[in-house]
C-alpha cells in the first residue's frame, strides 16, 4: 500500500501521496495541494523542495556520498576519464571500447569553432571576464548550428559538438585576451591534453604535455561533472522547461555558475587566501570574521546546502593538490594556508555546529594555479567540467513525461487594492 501524509487544517483533512526514491528518500507529492486546499507551499531557496525526479546523480549530504548513475565518484576519479564519465552521465551507461572510440572521434571532429566566432571575441573589451565570454559564445553557437531537433541522433550530435567546442571557446578567450595566437585543437591529443595545449602552446615555446597534469585535470573535471539540482543545473532545467534550445539553456547555467556563492567560489577562495597571505591576517582572525554576523565576510570554499559533512570531492581534490604540487615541485604557501584554515575551522564550535566543511571549491583553485590556469578562468574550468551534467539533466527533463514549464507561485505581500491617482493629485 502506498504511503500518504495527512494535512489537517481546521475541519479540513487531506491526504497527499508519498513518493519514495530508489535510495529510500521520501517526498510529499503536493501536485494536488492547491486544488484540494487552496494552499501553496513556501520554501525560499528550495531547500526542502524537490523540483523533479532524476536518475542521474545521487547525493547523501549527511554521509558525504556522491554517485553518478550509481557509481561512486571515488571509483570514477580512480579509474575513469572525463570523456568516459561524460558519456556515462549523458547516456546512462559506461561506454564499450567501440562506443568510447567513436565518441572520441566525434569529439575530435567537432572541436573546431566557426572562424567567424573569433571576431566576436575581438568586439569584447580585453578585460572581459571569461565566464561572461563563455556564456555569450555558447549562446552564439545556436546561430551557427540552428538545427536542433529533439530526436536522439541530432541530440547526440549536438551534445558531442558542445562538449568538444566548449574547450576551444574557453582556450580562445584566454589566448585572445592576451593578444596571443589562437592554438587549434590537435587530432593526436586527448580531450584534456588538447585543452592544455590550446591554452599554453605558443609558436616560440611548444607546450610539453605532462601526463600527470593531464590526469589531474581529468580528475578535476570528473569531480565537477554533475551534482543533482544545484543552482546552475536548476537554471538549465528551468530555461529548458520553456523548450528553449540546449545552447541557450546551457548559457543560462554558465551565468548562474558565475556567482561567488556557487561556482565563482573557486576564484573567491584563491583571492581570499592570497589576500590573507599578502596582508598577514591570521587564519584564526579569518575564522572569527566568518562567524561575525556584522561582518559580511564568509569563508569561501566552506559550507554547502546539501553536504553537512566533508564534501567527498574536496577530500579527493586535496589529495590531487598534494600530488600535483609534489610533481611540479611547487611549494605553494596558499596550500599550507588552506590546510591551516581547514584545521582551525574544523575545530571551531561555530563551524562544527553549523556543519560547515570544505566544499569542492576549497582546494580546486590550488590545482588550477599549479597547472597555470589564470584565476579569472577558474570558474570556466568548473563550467567545462559541469557541462556533461547540465546536458544530461537537460536531456532528462526533455524526456520526462511529468515535466512542465517551470512556473513557481509566490506569497504576495504587496499593497491591497487601491486606485490609480492622477499625477495632478499626487
Ligand atoms: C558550490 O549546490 C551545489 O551542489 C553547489 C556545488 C555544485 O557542485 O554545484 O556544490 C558547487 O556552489 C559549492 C559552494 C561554493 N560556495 C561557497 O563556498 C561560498 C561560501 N559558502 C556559502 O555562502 C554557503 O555555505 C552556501 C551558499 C554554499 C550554502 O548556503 P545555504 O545552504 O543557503 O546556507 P546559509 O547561507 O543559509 O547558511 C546557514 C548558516 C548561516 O548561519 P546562521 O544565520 O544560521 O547562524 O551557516 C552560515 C550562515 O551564516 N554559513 C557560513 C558559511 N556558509 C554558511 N558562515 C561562514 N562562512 C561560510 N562559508
Amino acid at each position: 500500500m502506498s504511503e500518504t501524509v495527512k494535512i489537517i487544517y481546521g475541519d479540513q483533512t487531506i491526504e497527499l501521496p508519498v513518493i519514495i526514491g530508489s535510495e529510500g528518500e521520501k517526498a510529499v507529492d503536493i501536485t494536488q495541494l492547491r486544488n484540494k486546499t487552496g494552499f501553496i507551499t513556501y520554501d525560499p531557496g528550495f531547500a526542502n523542495t524537490g523540483s523533479c525526479k532524476s536518475a542521474i546523480t545521487f547525493m547523501d549530504g549527511e554521509k558525504g556520498i556522491l554517485r553518478y548513475r550509481g557509481i561512486p565518484v571515488e571509483q570514477l576519479a580512480e579509474h575513469s576519464s572525463f570523456r568516459e564519465t561524460a558519456y556515462l552521465l549523458v547516456h546512462d551507461k559506461l561506454p564499450s571500447l567501440r562506443e568510447l572510440n567513436r565518441f572520441s572521434i566525434l569529439l575530435n571532429d567537432h572541436s573546431l569553432v566557426h572562424e567567424d566566432m573569433r571576431q566576436f571575441y575581438e568586439t569584447f573589451p580585453r578585460a572581459s571576464h571569461p565566464m561572461g565570454l563563455l556564456s555569450s559564445m555558447v549562446n552564439a553557437l545556436r546561430s551557427f548550428y540552428p538545427e536542433l531537433r529533439i530526436d536522439e541522433e541530432e541530440i547526440d550530435m549536438t551534445v558531442t559538438r558542445l562538449l568538444s567546442k566548449v574547450r576551444t571557446l574557453a582556450a580562445m578567450s584566454f589566448k585572445i585576451s592576451r593578444g596571443h595566437k589562437v592554438v587549434y585543437p590537435r587530432p593526436d591529443l586527448s580531450y584534456c591534453a588538447n585543452f592544455l595545449n590550446m591554452m599554453f602552446d605558443t609558436p616560440v615555446r611548444p607546450y610539453l604535455v605532462d601526463n600527470d597534469l593531464v590526469r589531474a585535470l581529468d580528475v578535476f573535471w570528473i569531480l565537477h561533472a554533475d551534482h543533482e539540482q544545484n543552482c546552475s543545473t536548476s537554471a538549465v532545467r528551468l530555461v529548458g522547461s520553456a523548450r528553449t534550445n540546449l545552447y541557450a539553456s546551457i548559457s543560462a547555467g554558465i551565468a548562474a555558475l558565475w556567482g561567488p556563492l556557487h561556482g565563482g567560489a573557486n576564484q573567491a577562495v584563491i583571492e581570499m587566501l592570497t589576500q590573507v597571505h599578502r596582508n598577514g591576517e591570521t587564519v584564526k582572525r579569518l575564522v572569527e570574521r566568518a562567524k561575525d554576523k556584522n561582518d559580511p565576510f564568509r569563508l569561501m570554499g566552506f559550507g554547502h546546502r546539501v553536504y553537512k559533512t566533508y564534501d567527498p570531492r574536496a577530500l579527493i581534490m586535496k589529495g590531487v593538490c598534494d600530488k600535483v604540487l609534489d610533481r611540479l615541485k611547487i611549494d605553494d604557501p596558499l596550500l599550507d594556508l588552506a590546510k591551516q584554515l581547514e584545521a582551525v575551522a574544523l575545530e571551531d564550535d561555530y563551524f562544527v555546529s553549523h556543519n560547515l566543511y570544505p566544499n569542492v571549491d576549497f582546494y580546486s583553485g590550488i590545482i588550477l594555479r599549479a597547472i597555470g590556469i589564470p584565476t579569472n578562468m577558474f570558474t570556466v574550468m568548473f563550467a567545462i567540467g559541469r557541462l556533461p551534467g547540465w546536458i544530461a539533466q537537460w536531456k532528462e527533463s526533455m524526456d520526462d513525461p511529468e515535466w512542465r514549464i517551470g512556473r513557481p507561485r509566490q506569497v504576495y505581500t504587496g499593497p491591497r487594492l487601491r486606485d490609480y491617482t492622477p499625477i495632478d493629485d499626487r
